[in-house]
């Protein structure tokens, strides 16, 4: 079997790579701690089962890099796996801190081991607003992040994923895609957009990192989370990652997917709705 072994398979681009790769025939193993194939970082007992027989890894680093490393090289030797493709985010070269340091070390890894390897570097990702960490807060109103006016080409997890899946094609090894989306926009934009799409209001309220540090701990995350969010957001207040790119354009040859389409898209599909 040629298998690819895609992590993260519950995950925003776990998903849909998971769905793109289907839909184009091809042998994939969808893992996770949830997932038929059980994977977990924590419990190397999973990897065997997960790796043997693969070819290629679409890697989501956990956020402890302590297994990292070992991982690759098991899959090497079990796979045995030829390829990988990591994902990883934008601005993490300039990152002060610990934010990141599993996807570093996954693209340190992976370079290392001798396959062929290719690196995802993705901005914000637009499903933020909907699926993860900004939803609650804009299903109430109110999202209040320290980021003043310095704006984010938010990229589209379709175009992630379809990047991801694209890479099952000869031609990028060796390669760093910084995915992005076709213009930069700022919170305040970005929440007018999403309030025309969802027919509401929403206000963006712009916070110190201290008072945002604070919003968070008051909500009940958990002070490394908090850090790490402030670790990540100073990257982007540093402007690290405020230019749109062309990669992907450059890996899939289109335009990537315009804010207002994804918001229009999430708010049909009810995202937001009260
Ligand atoms: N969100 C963004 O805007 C953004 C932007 C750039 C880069 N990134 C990076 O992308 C990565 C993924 O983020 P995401 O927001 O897409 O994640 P996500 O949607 O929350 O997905 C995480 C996935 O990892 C799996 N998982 C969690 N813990 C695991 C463990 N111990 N062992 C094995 N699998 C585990 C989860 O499935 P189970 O629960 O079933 O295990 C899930 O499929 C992160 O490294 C993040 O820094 C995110």
């Amino acid at each position: 079997m040629d298998d690819i072994l895609v992590l993260g398979a519950t995950g925003k681009t776990g998903r849909r790579l998971v769905r793109l790769l289907r839909e184009r025939d091809l042998p994939v193993r969808p893992a996770s701690r949830s997932s038929a194939v059980r994977f977990d970082w924590s419990d190397p007992r999973t990897w065997e089962p997960a790796t043997k027989g693969a070819r290629a890894v679409y890697l989501v680093a956990p956020d402890d890099p302590a297994p990292i490393a070992g991982f690759v090289e098991q899959a090497r030797g079990n796979g045995p796996v030829e390829r990988f493709v990591v994902l990883s985010g934008r601005g993490i070269e300039h990152v002060e801190g610990d934010f990141g340091v599993g996807m570093a070390t996954a693209e340190r890894a992976v370079a290392a081991s001798g396959a062929e390897w290719t690196v995802l570097r993705p901005n914000e990702f637009a499903q933020n607003f909907d699926e993860d960490l900004w939803h609650a807060p804009v299903r109430t109103g109110r999202l209040a992040l320290p980021m003043g006016d310095v704006p984010e080409p938010f990229v589209d997890v379709e175009d992630v994923a379809a990047a991801a899946a694209a890479l099952t094609e000869d031609g990028h090894a060796g390669r760093i895609y910084e995915l992005s989306g076709p213009a930069a926009l700022n919170f305040r934009e970005a929440v007018e957009i999403i309030g025309r799409a969802a027919g509401r209001t929403i206000e963006y309220v712009d916070l110190t990192p201290a008072a945002y540090r604070a919003e968070l701990i008051a909500e009940g995350y958990p002070e490394a989370v908090a850090d790490a969010l402030g670790e990540l957001f100073a990257v982007h207040r540093a402007g690290h990652t405020v230019e749109p790119t062309g990669d992907v354009r450059r890996v899939l040859g289109r335009e990537p997917i315009a804010f207002a389409d994804y918001a229009a898209r999430a708010a049909a599909a009810g995202a937001w709705s009260a």
